[in-house]
């Protein structure tokens, strides 16, 4: 069945928008080799799966939105570049950068070690922990209950999935993997899956969202911290440098707040 689901979910769909022109470059940073991807007026592919609101979603214009887009915008003025914004399936989304169809990826990614290994990733960014999102009046209490459970949900290939893997075990089927949130959250909503593990801040969002139309977060002890990183290719640290100076001035000046308060106000 995953597979057919994985068809069906519209992976391949392709749309872009062009940041605001961020101003001028900023001077090519001389001698000691700047990387290809800042080189003059490029302007650089920035991709995200637009699956995971408020982070990152298509609005009705066909445009991806959200927290990551404004946080990327920023960081780009601050630092004199130009980026345009691009969908990609989350199946495949290292792959591109690494094949260079993009040049940075802002997606909700967590920084772990293995994916450390492939790219380059900025400083954290932004704090998570893995959640739980079941239907209301079921009760969870931590994560003995979900083994309990016949059918988990999660994001092909998140580190929900990870997640799930670590407590019903790596080849277990009763793990059901989707190719995005959207998807899963559908699942959970006809009963088709008892519950989905994914990232707090959607998983709140969705909730909020729904209003008290009948689902609930459960934030288990059992899931560690999770941090959300920028990332680049490996030979772009000249790029992840500007990045990581902009994240840090972007904080400093209340511009990383503002953005906060527009999508996360309480
Ligand atoms: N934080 C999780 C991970 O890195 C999920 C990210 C999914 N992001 C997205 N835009 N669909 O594995």
């Amino acid at each position: 069945a995953t597979a057919s689901l994985l068809a069906a979910c519209g992976g391949g769909q392709s749309a872009s928008n062009t940041a605001p022109a961020a101003s001028t470059p900023a001077s090519a940073s001389s001698a000691t080799g700047a990387a290809p991807a800042t080189d003059g007026d490029k302007v650089l592919k920035v991709a995200m799966n637009a699956n995971f609101p408020p982070f990152e979603s298509m609005n009705p214009n066909g445009q991806i939105e959200g927290f990551d887009v404004d946080v990327m915008n920023a960081i780009a003025k601050e630092e004199g570049f130009k980026v345009s914004y691009h969908q990609q399936a989350w199946d495949g989304i290292f792959a591109s950068l690494k094949a260079g169809d993009n040049d940075i990826l802002i997606s909700g990614i967590t920084i772990t070690d293995e994916r450390k290994q492939q790219m380059l990733f900025s400083e954290p960014y932004y704090k998570i922990t893995q959640v739980i999102l079941v239907p209301q009046g079921k009760s969870i209490k931590s994560v003995e209950d979900l083994k309990k459970m016949d059918k988990v949900g999660v994001t092909l290939g998140t580190t929900g999935d990870l997640a799930a893997q670590k407590i019903l075990g790596a080849t277990s089927e009763k793990i059901i993997r989707l190719e995005n949130l959207p998807l899963m959250l559908k699942e959970v909503e006809t009963g088709a899956v008892d519950a989905v593990i994914s990232d707090s801040a959607v998983v709140a969002d969705y909730v909020k969202k729904k209003g008290d139309k009948g689902f609930t977060m459960v934030e288990v002890p059992d899931f560690t911290v999770e941090y959300y990183g920028i990332a680049v290719r490996q030979d772009d640290k000249a790029l992840m440098d500007k990045i990581n100076a902009g994240l840090k001035e972007i904080q400093a000046n209340g511009e990383y707040d503002k953005i906060s308060d527009k999508y996360f106000a309480k």
